[in-house]
């Protein structure tokens, strides 16, 4: 368990985050639209070793998920929780877990500084004020992404999105 239990509050459940495993991607893929194979894809970058899918289970149920690259320095890439369970501390939780993970290995590497990127749409103003609360400042380094994605319908969509890249050292 990377993430510890933030809170018994029967409004808001139990928050546990962990390494994705087998199970959690079936249970991930029932709440998926048909076709969209995302949490197979990542819990398969897993297994290639390229990222840790990390899910956040709220009361054993999982609501939420990112992926850490391996990268130097690493990046939370695909943070996203479910809509119903969104405001109630689950991003965060993924959030936390990931620099946990990256400060572990930094000591066991014996590298003295950590460091966290993150890309955030421009057009995701709430989601970057979650990052600028939690420490992490832009760099003023932008990029655009073309990627395609499955939509709720089960239709194959195409996207432009334009990131700014937020990073976090301690
Ligand atoms: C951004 C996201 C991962 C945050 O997860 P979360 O569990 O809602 O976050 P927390 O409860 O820990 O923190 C709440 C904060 O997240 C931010 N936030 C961003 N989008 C939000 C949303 N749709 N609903 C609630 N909070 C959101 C806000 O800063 C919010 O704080 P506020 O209530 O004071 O405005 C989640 O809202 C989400 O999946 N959004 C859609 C996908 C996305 O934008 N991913 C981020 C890519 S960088």
């Amino acid at each position: 368990m990377l993430g510890s239990p933030s809170g018994d509050d029967p409004g808001h459940g139990r928050v546990v985050v962990r390494r994705c495993t087998q199970a959690d991607v079936s249970a991930r893929e029932a709440a998926e639209p048909p076709r969209r194979g995302y949490a197979r894809g990542a819990f398969a970058r897993q297994e290639a070793g390229s990222v840790d899918f990390l899910v956040a289970l709220v009361d054993g149920v999982p609501l939420g998920s990112g992926e850490l690259t391996r990268d130097d320095p690493p990046e939370l890439k695909n943070l996203g929780v479910e809509p119903a369970a969104r405001g109630r501390g689950v991003g965060t939780a993924l959030i936390r877990a990931a620099e946990s993970l990256v400060a572990d290995r930094c000591s066991a590497a014996g590298v003295g500084e950590c460091a966290l990127v993150v890309g955030v749409g421009l057009d995701n103003p709430r989601a970057a004020a979650l990052y600028e609360r939690l420490g992490y400042q832009r760099t003023g380094a932008f990029s655009t992404t073309t990627y395609s994605y499955v939509d709720a319908a089960g239709a194959t969509q195409t996207a432009t999105e334009r990131d700014e890249e937020l990073i976090k050292r301690w």
